[in-house]
């Protein structure tokens, strides 16, 4: 900053201001200001630092993927957070970012990593965030019980947010459905639950469908068995049955039926996405809510709670 004429000063924004919606310029140009202005940016630098609305840097892994581009195309819509590399095998999108093609080589600073990708690309993604010391959304479904457990033993040096469906309506449904299996399951309803997919989805039945069955099984201490497949067998249901099935075609986004079958009556709840845009969104605000958060493992409750 320097003095330029009479009360006018020259200033360069600090990068917390680089989308900062309040300042219509990047922060790499130089803009001029009365000592009032100046005055005012000040205020605003520091009242923006104490309600922690500073730029949110992000690495995007799995940028290159469906939800990549789709997170991609939301931060670039969001003042407050911006993404400052990406990881891809699959290499350079259309994207300005820089794209690495593995996480080990990414040396880029940041506050948080926002994780699309596969189950195989886990396991080096969390030894990644523990030795960076960088909180993760950790979004990859279709991780076994072997690498779910190393993901709760990174949590204890790191900041992890798992959630195998990042969406408000599934989340709140998770919180429903313990209430509604208390009553109902008490009752005498039968459990099953229902998903559809798209017929790209590698892994099956989807880690929703597997989140809502441990929510209600949760509250019945594990009694439940989870039943992925009766065709092997020539037996009535237990009560103590939970079946899982899996439609996969088309394009469907995700759709999730949970059925609570009594005697003459039948309850379902019901959850469609029709866009991906609103696990996105989710993991998005995921991301704002974890970077700086000391480690643990949080859930989207943590989120929607505050
Ligand atoms: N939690 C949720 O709400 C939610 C919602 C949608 C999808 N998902 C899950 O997220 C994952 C990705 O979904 P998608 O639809 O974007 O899949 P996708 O196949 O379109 O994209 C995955 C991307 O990850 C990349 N990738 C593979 N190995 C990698 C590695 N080692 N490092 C970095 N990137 C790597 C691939 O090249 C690809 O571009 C899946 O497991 C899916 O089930 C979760």
């Amino acid at each position: 900053m320097k003095m330029r004429s009479g009360t006018k000063l020259r200033l360069r924004l600090p990068p917390c201001f680089a989308k900062d919606r309040r300042f219509s310029r990047p922060f790499s140009q130089n803009i001029y200001c009365s000592g009032m202005q100046l005055l005012g940016f000040a205020t605003t630098y520091f009242i923006t630092k104490r309600e922690g609305l500073e730029m949110i840097n992000v690495i995007m892994h799995g940028c290159s993927g469906r939800m990549g581009h789709i997170i991609s195309d939301l931060i670039e819509k969001d003042e407050s957070i911006q993404i400052v590399a990406g990881v891809d095998p699959s290499g350079q999108g259309k994207y300005t970012y820089p794209v690495f093609e593995d996480i080990s080589v990414c040396d880029v600073a940041a506050d948080v990593i926002i994780d699309f990708s596969n189950a195989s690309a886990v396991e080096k993604l969390l030894d990644y965030c523990v030795e960076k010391q960088m909180p993760l959304v950790l979004c990859t479904t279709g991780l076994s019980a072997e690498l779910t457990e190393k993901v709760a033993q990174a949590a204890e040096k790191v900041a992890v947010l798992k959630s195998a469906n990042m969406s408000l309506g599934i989340n709140l449904l998770l919180k429903l459905l313990k209430e509604a299996s208390q009553v109902l399951a008490g009752a005498g309803f039968d459990i099953e639950i229902v998903e559809k997919h798209h017929n790209q989805k590698l892994d099956a039945p989807s880690g929703t469908a597997i989140a809502l069955a441990d929510s209600m099984n949760e509250e019945f201490d594990g009694a439940y068995e989870y039943v992925f497949d009766r065709s092997q067998r020539r037996a009535k249901r237990d009560a103590k049955e939970m079946g899982i099935s899996a439609v996969r075609g088309g394009t469907i986004v995700g759709e999730h039926d949970v059925i609570f079958a009594g005697a003459d009556e039948v309850i379902t709840f019901s959850h469609t996405a029709y866009s991906r845009a609103v696990f996105g969104k989710g993991a998005i605000e995921a991301a704002k809510f974890l970077a700086g958060k000391e480690a643990g493992m949080y859930n989207m409750s943590h989120v929607i709670n505050g």
